[in-house]
């Protein structure tokens, strides 16, 4: 079969950028390598910026994230039980993020394709021919291959994706930073113990207390990486989350049987470029941030809307512009992205190799921050989201 653009992957990177170009008129078709349902029972962050939600907005997919989004005008960062409110609207010139999960866009997403050509459950994708004129996607389905003749493939298969993998040696050039511990994760239908997410610095590490809405809750406690889920009973992680709060949030929390747990590594990588010929990266398969502020979904629709926009300008236009320009305009959101998510997680995290001196600059850092409104409007306006 033929298609203008084959998009690998439909996640919320490739459902949106799949929306973003059926409504110029451009005709997709998107390839999914697991069912509808595997999709939809990952859990992830849900945190979005404005531009994350007006581009949403703009693809006619906001309706029920306005209706059940909660949105949240400052967090509070907690040091060994110090807390520190941050006015984002304030700090931010009146900019909020709503708290909305995830799963429940893919979801949104999903539901507004239906009937749009998509392929899930497709084995062994392949792209080739990508620094040619005429690329082609071939896949497996139900034992029959199929090709797929198309003018340009969107690689939006996450870190452990084909797209980059099928790169030649050397094409790419990559920068990763590993972290040496994890977040164990749990969801509850619990109300959360506070209005906002709270950041825990700890020395026993880190913890947050995010929620999906005002009667679910999603906690994390930052865990050694070879931690076993199975090993963490309810109510151990309840009792590890609260000697890492303020004692009076801790004894204010209701906690309930867990819906989800899991453990998550954490990790900095960057692919560069962004394209490849006629093969365009965006989001997780050409970048991860550890998920200490919650730019990981939020990187990938920015991704999308410069690519929707080259892409769309190509076809609809006949500019190619936005096409020559996208890495170069993308990367440059992504490395600062890149280095708040890395400031984050530094200031928050107890390092396992670092010493007393590391400790007291992490010190230094919050009390500069509890300090200094110049500070406290640099992490407001990286956590409300850079200008897109
Ligand atoms: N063929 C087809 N699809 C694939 C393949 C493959 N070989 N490999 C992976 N995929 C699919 C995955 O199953 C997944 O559904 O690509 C999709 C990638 O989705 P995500 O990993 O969610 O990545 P992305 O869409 O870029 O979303 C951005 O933001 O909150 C963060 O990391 C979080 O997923 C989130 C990301
Ligand atoms: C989440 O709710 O899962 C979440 C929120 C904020 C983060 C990371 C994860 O920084």
């Amino acid at each position: 079969m033929r298609t203008q653009v084959a998009v690998v992957g439909a996640g919320p990177a490739g459902l949106l950028l799949a929306v973003l170009l059926e409504q110029a008129g451009i005709d997709v078709l998107l390839l999914e390598r697991r069912s509808p349902e595997y999709v939809l029972s990952r859990i992830r962050a849900g945190v979005l910026e404005q531009g994350t939600v007006d581009l949403l907005d703009a693809a006619g997919v906001g309706r029920r994230m306005h209706a059940e989004g909660v949105p949240h005008e400052g967090i509070e960062i907690s040091f060994n039980g110090d807390p520190l409110r941050i006015d984002l609207f304030k700090r931010s010139g009146g900019k909020r993020v709503l708290v909305y999960g995830q799963t429940e866009l893919t979801r949104d997403l999903m539901d507004f394709r239906t009937g749009r050509p998509s392929v899930y459950e497709a084995e062994d994708v392949a792209v080739e021919g990508f620094d040619t004129a005429h690329p082609r996607v071939t896949y497996r389905r139900d034992g029959t291959t199929h090709v797929v003749e198309c003018d340009f493939v969107a690689g939006c298969d996450g870190f452990h994706g084909v797209s980059r993998a099928c790169l030649p040696a050397g094409a790419a050039r990559t920068f990763e930073r590993v972290y040496p511990f994890g977040w164990l994760g749990v969801m509850a239908d619990v109300p959360p113990v506070r209005d906002e997410l709270i950041y825990a610095h700890h020395e026993r590490g880190f913890a947050l207390c995010s929620m999906r809405s005002r009667t679910r809750v999603r906690c994390y406690i930052q865990c050694p990486l070879d931690t076993d889920v199975a090993a963490w009973s309810d109510a151990r992680f309840w009792d590890e989350l609260r000697l890492r709060l303020a004692p009076e949030v801790a004894a204010a929390m209701q906690t309930g049987p867990s819906i989800e747990k899991s453990v998550a590594p954490l990790r900095s990588f960057v692919a560069e470029p962004l394209r490849f010929g006629r093969l365009f990266l965006a989001g997780d398969a050409a970048h991860i941030v550890p998920p200490t502020g919650a730019k990981g979904l939020n990187l990938a629709a920015s991704d999308v809307r410069y690519l929707a926009e080259g892409l769309i300008g190509h076809f609809c236009e006949g500019s190619e512009a936005g096409l020559d320009h996208y890495s170069a305009r993308a990367l440059a959101r992504i490395w600062k992205a890149e280095r708040f998510s890395w400031w984050m997680t530094e200031l928050l995290h107890a390092f396992p190799e670092g010493g007393a001196f590391d400790r007291r600059l992490q010190r230094a850092e919050f009390d500069y921050l509890r300090g200094s409104e110049a500070a406290q409007t640099v992490l407001a306006e990286n956590y409300v989201g850079l200008p897109v």
